[in-house]
């Protein structure tokens, strides 16, 4: 089968679904090693210019590897998952799509606005299903917090998502590396688009930003905050919603979901822990990608969610907050006297 007409082909229930991962790093490995556990699917193999990340990929997961995406699209492909690093997701997901395969891009869904705007226009002229790969929507305690707050009328919404420098530095800071992810969530929960944006960042130790606090208002009046950076040394993900009604905890780690609720004017209120699932998130992100193929539903995160996450990400870089005194302008944080 030429990769021509893929579209059309993956609907076809009688057959597996042909599924290539393009980047065999550390997310484009897990891609691979999930996909290969998927009934229904057949992992044709991954695309990596690293000869030895080709061999790793190899050896977890049995599959043909190809240095180049031709050799790919030799074989014969309905879907990819685009796991390369970020500037590149532009280039490769426009020429799978101009083959007319389908494809789930990592987030963020690409490096400026501008090409992610470029990636959704072309996938919805070639008729493409198109995804990105927000997984945290996928992890459990995420999915239960969003179950709790339902019908709920949120006030506010803190993030935070902290953890040591990564072993690679990418091209990007934490902002687009961590903070999209959460910038995702808060659009999420609130089924709003953010309107302000209120930006402080620091970069104490790397050349862009590793410490951002970053505050937000939605067009439905949510307050939402994230704190991300690479300094801590151990990772932290956590989640409080604040509604009306509830205030929702989640740790995102140990996947502990609790909610204080029934409020009494005596200030007592009631407290419970929320049931959580155990799906791995990678693979119910995977599952309903392939699901949105085969059915061609919208799927679960669009390509259009994926840029406005980007833009919101990129406005924060744009306009971070400026000293109130030019002489207090400093690279790093400054050092507490003893
Ligand atoms: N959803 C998440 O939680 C999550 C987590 C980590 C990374 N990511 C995203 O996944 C992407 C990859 O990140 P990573 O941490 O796996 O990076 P990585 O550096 O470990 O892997 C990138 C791989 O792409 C390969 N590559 C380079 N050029 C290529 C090309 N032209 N064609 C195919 N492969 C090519 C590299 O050799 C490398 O093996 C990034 O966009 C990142 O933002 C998402």
């Amino acid at each position: 089968m030429s990769s021509k007409g893929a579209a059309t082909a993956a609907n076809d229930p009688s057959r597996p679904i042909r599924v290539g991962v393009i980047g065999a790093g550390v997310m484009g490995s897990n891609h691979a090693r999930v996909l290969a556990g998927l009934p229904d699917v057949s992992l044709v193999g991954v695309v990596d210019p690293c000869a030895a990340h080709r061999t790793r990929a190899t050896e977890l997961t049995s599959c043909p590897s190809f240095e180049t995406l031709d050799e790919l699209f030799a074989e014969g492909v309905d879907a990819v998952t685009v796991a390369a690093p970020t500037h590149l997701h532009h280039e490769i997901a426009l020429a799978c799509i101009a083959h007319e395969i389908h494809v789930l891009v990592e987030k963020p869904i690409a490096s400026t606005v501008e090409e992610g705007h470029d990636i959704v226009a072309a996938a919805k002229r070639a008729g493409v299903t198109l995804m990105v790969g927000h997984v945290e929507r996928f992890n459990p305690a995420v999915a239960a917090i969003k179950k709790a707050i339902a019908g709920e009328d949120i006030l506010s919404i803190a993030i935070t998502r902290v953890g040591p420098f990564p072993p690679r530095m990418s091209n990007v800071g934490v902002v687009i590396d961590l903070a999209v992810h959460d910038i995702d969530l808060i659009r999420w929960f609130t089924e709003s688009d953010i309107i302000e944006v209120q930006p402080q960042l620091s970069s104490a130790v790397a050349e862009r930003e590793d410490i951002a606090l970053l505050q937000f208002r939605t067009a439905s009046g949510v307050l939402a905050h994230i704190n991300t950076n690479w300094l801590t040394p151990f990772k932290a993900r956590s989640v409080t919603v604040a509604t009306r009604g509830k205030y929702v905890m989640g740790d995102l780690l140990t996947r502990q979901v609790t909610e204080c609720f029934g409020f009494k004017p005596d200030g007592s209120y009631s407290m419970r822990h929320l049931p959580v699932g155990h799906d791995e998130p990678l693979r119910a992100e995977l599952i309903s990608y392939l699901s949105a193929v085969r059915s061609g539903d919208i799927p679960a995160v669009t390509g259009d969610e994926g840029v406005a996450s980007l833009e919101i990400a990129t406005r924060c870089l744009e306009h971070p907050s400026k000293p109130a005194l030019a002489s207090a302008a400093r690279k790093g944080p400054r050092r507490v006297v003893a």
